[in-house]
């Protein structure tokens, strides 16, 4: 069994490789009281950044993590309803009078028709014991956003035990938190930014190399060439692709079928960027340089003389 490369996100520092300074950022902003996002593209290790620095913190400090998935939330209702889901019973029973349904085993929580659902979210968080909040994908909540970060807000002031951690992709995700309440005269607070950015070359070759090792798996220099041309230093990509060589796929078919979810991936972070809005050349020179080729830009619909320089190479 193989233990290095996991599909699922880590939840213990000790699992993080090559994330030191990151988890000791977190751990300080969150030992400092302040509010912290976790940003990056897609699969440079967010959720388990956030998830095992909490963890990690609350270790030390004797609090206890509750992590929300908003993946699946697009309206401050069922963002609401998903995060009392996730919460103790005691809490639960404090907000009783909003909900119509509660059945904990079965997760089957929901609100009443005529409840306010940023009323049942204060309520239940102004009751929370010791706790910090990971709200991961928090930019897919589209409806109610300045309200959920303002009840975040609210609930923040009043209640010193509780702390938040959001994360999400960097597409769209700080613009929308934040700039969004003050056009709407909510006032959310901004939150210290951990950006994750690929790992260094050196970095990336060591957690390949080490992992490929403990199972056995010889890789030739020229094949490390390959995977960090085509795959980039981003830790998911590269964990999917060593767990596929663990468990025997040759080099040319992992590096394939990784390969093909990455620009799936990439392309859909980049549908919405794009959703809706002109794009800014700085974003998109942004993107490029997590490795997206202009053919990949092109593949989503955008015309190159509009948002590009006409300077850019191909
Ligand atoms: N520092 C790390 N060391 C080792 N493996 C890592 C590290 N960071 C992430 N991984 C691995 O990479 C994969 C993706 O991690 P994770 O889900 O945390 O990333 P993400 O940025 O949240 O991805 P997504 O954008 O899909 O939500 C997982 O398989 C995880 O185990
Ligand atoms: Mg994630």
């Amino acid at each position: 069994m193989n233990h290095w490369f996991s599909p699922r996100p880590r939840e213990r520092v000790e699992e993080l490789f090559g994330r030191e300074t990151e988890v000791r950022r977190l751990v300080n902003a969150l030992e400092s009281n302040s509010w912290v996002a976790v940003l990056g593209p897609r699969m440079a290790g967010k959720t388990s950044l956030a998830i095992s620095s909490s963890k990690e913190f609350a270790k030390r400090h004797g609090h206890s993590v509750v992590y929300i998935d908003l993946r699946s939330s697009t309206t401050l209702r069922e963002a609401t309803e998903r995060i009392l889901r996730n919460l103790p019973k005691g809490v639960l029973r404090k907000v009783g009078t909003y909900l119509s349904t509660i059945k904990v085993k079965g997760f089957e929580i929901r609100l009443k028709p005529s409840a306010s659902a940023s009323g049942a979210l204060e309520e239940a968080l102004r009751n929370l014991k010791k706790t910090v909040i990971i709200l991961d994908e928090v930019q897919k909540v589209r409806e109610g956003l300045p309200q959920f970060l303002n009840a975040l807000t609210v609930t923040f002031n009043e209640n010193p035990e509780l702390l938040i951690v959001f994360s999400g992709s960097y597409a769209g995700l700080m613009k929308k938190l934040f700039s969004q309440t003050y056009s709407e005269g909510l006032y959310a607070r901004q939150p210290i930014e951990i950006t994750l950015n690929p790992w260094e070359r050196d970095v990336a070759e060591r957690f390949l190399r080490k992992g490929l090792n403990e199972c056995g798996v010889k890789i030739p220099e020229k094949e490390l060439e390959d995977v960090f041309w085509e795959l980039g230093t981003l830790p998911g990509w590269l964990s999917a692709y060593g767990l596929r060589r663990c468990l025997g796929d040759e080099h040319l078919k992992a590096l394939y079928r990784v390969s093909e979810s990455a620009v799936k991936e990439a392309k859909h972070e980049l549908e919405n960027l794009l959703e809706g809005r002109s794009l800014s050349a700085p974003m998109v020179m942004k993107l490029l340089s997590y490795g997206a080729t202009w053919s990949e830009l092109e593949g989503t619909g955008i015309q190159k003389g509009l948002f590009i320089p006409s300077w850019m190479p191909s």
